[in-house]
């Protein structure tokens, strides 16, 4: 019996949708605990293809209460518009559903914030999704932000609009040149969506601890990936929440003590979308081959996806911050047919040679990768569903990665579809023991 964190060990869009929602059969509780609706997490089942930006992907199986913590910020007009397409789809939801009272709000003001200062940014601009993701987390951390608690509360949601917007609305006007904010439209907006969303509003850490206390088994939905997490990402070029597995605690009022596995998703090669270093970036055909076949384009923005070869520096990083536990690479598929396959091992900048992550963007932005050629399989990966199964240079590969990063494999991904998985071991169904520690001789 596990409690379990899902998280990105690349840039994002490494397919954890697909896996949350294959490993949520296994699970009661199905939580979101950091980012907002700048994630995208795609599903594709027999029945049509569902991306969610805010719900977990767990809310396609039934009975399991998904919840929102305390560490996403919510656009509630967002989030709305993702339940009602739920619901047309017919998925139902309602007490299975449930928002955390002290998760902040996106107001409008946030992302118009996060566009003009991209705008101003020029070429030096993170490319964000312009969702107001980092406006609202900079609120939080000045104290000045609006909680769902507070959306709930019409007197006490107004009076923090009208106050935030008086300094807000001067420097939209002063700094970027744009229009201000009125707060009666907010206010008559957004009561409306507090009408709609107050049924599900709850504390979501005492609903954790109690669910966890009855031996319910909880799985965390990480968001973005380990190298946009605010402090352990590529710094300024990364998203403004914990996107590393110790986010899941921080974000939902859970103890680390309570989480028993960490599995990283990653994808047998590497993407990325938006500005920032890229050690392995193919600007070539075969990059272009990447994103043609892995179709990569983003999920909310629907921008095209930086592609490259699979690099071990950041998939060792992300095993060591986040203490996965074991792996699950997808995308397998996307490499059938290539001449051969390149793994980064190391970076080299100035005659030195990098074996970790340098914390120095700079040195990440200017260092060649140092890579080790695999033989490419012949035959076709996709839509495979056993091991046994997989052409012979394909488990080389995979065993490669295990060995390159010191953590076992337990899923691979053949295909975008429900079906197209490899379970090895289901890590919600196990606990890993813990490795002894080796005697040390005197
Ligand atoms: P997430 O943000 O980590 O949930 O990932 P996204 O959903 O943004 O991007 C992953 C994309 O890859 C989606 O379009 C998935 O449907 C697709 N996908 C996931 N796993 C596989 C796989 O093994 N093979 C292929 N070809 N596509 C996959
Ligand atoms: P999922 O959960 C990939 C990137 C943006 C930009 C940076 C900051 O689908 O993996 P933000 O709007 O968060 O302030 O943008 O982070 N980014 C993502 N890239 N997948 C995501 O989410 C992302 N969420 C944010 O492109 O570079
Ligand atoms: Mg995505």
């Amino acid at each position: 019996m596990a409690n379990l964190v899902v998280i990105g060990s690349q840039w994002g869009d490494e397919g954890k949708g697909k896996i949350v929602d294959i490993l949520s059969r296994d699970a009661d509780l199905v939580v979101r605990y950091q980012g907002g609706s700048n994630a995208g997490h795609t599903v594709v089942t027999r029945k049509g293809t569902y991306i969610f930006h805010l719900i977990p992907s767990g809310i396609l199986s039934r009975g399991k209460l998904c919840v929102l913590g305390s560490g996403v910020v919510i656009d509630p007009g967002a989030l709305i518009g993702e339940l009602d397409q739920l619901q047309k789809h017919g998925i139902k939801v309602g007490k299975n559903f449930m928002i955390s009272q002290r998760a902040h709000v996106i107001m409008p003001y946030h992302k118009a914030i996060d566009k003009a200062a991209e705008k101003a940014k020029g070429a030096r601009r993170i490319g964000t999704t312009g969702k107001g993701i980092g406006p609202a987390y900079v609120d939080k951390m000045a104290r000045i932000g609006i909680r769902i608690g507070d959306l709930l509360k019409p007197e006490i949601f107004r009076r923090k609009v009208e106050d935030n917007l008086v300094e807000i609305n001067s420097f939209l006007r002063h700094m970027y040149k744009v229009r201000g904010f009125s707060a009666d439209r907010i206010v008559e907006e957004y009561q409306h969506y507090a009408e709609r969303l107050r049924p599900h509003v709850a504390d979501d850490s005492l609903v954790l601890h109690k669910a966890m206390e009855n031996g319910r088994r909880v799985l965390f939905e990480g968001a973005q990936g380990t190298h946009l997490d605010i402090d352990f990402g590529t710094y300024p070029f990364v998203t403004s929440s914990s996107s590393c597995a110790g986010g899941a605690c921080i974000g939902t009022g859970v103890g680390p003590t309570k989480i028993d596995a960490v599995l990283g998703v990653t994808k047998a090669y590497t993407t990325r979308v938006g500005s920032g270093p890229f050690p392995t970036e193919l600007s070539d055909a075969i990059g272009d081959g990447l994103q043609e076949r892995g179709q990569e384009f983003g999920a909310t923005t629907g921008r095209a996806r930086r592609c490259g070869w699979l690099d071990i520096v950041v998939l060792r990083y992300a095993v060591r911050v986040n203490g996965c536990t074991s792996l699950a690479v997808t995308k397998l598929d996307v490499l059938d047919g290539s001449r051969q396959l390149k793994i980064a091992v190391g970076y080299r900048y100035q005659g030195k040679l990098y074996r970790d992550m340098p914390a120095d963007l700079d040195i990440l932005s200017k260092c060649e990768p140092v890579y080790e050629v695999m033989p490419a399989w012949t035959g076709s990966t996709s839509g495979v569903t056993t091991f046994k199964a997989l052409p012979l240079e394909a488990k080389r590969y995979l065993g490669r990665i295990e060995e390159l990063t010191g953590c076992p494999i337990d899923i691979v991904s053949t295909g975008s579809h429900r079906e197209h998985t490899i379970i090895l071991k289901n890590p919600m169904t196990y606990v890993r023991p813990r490795t002894k520690i080796p005697k040390v001789s005197a």
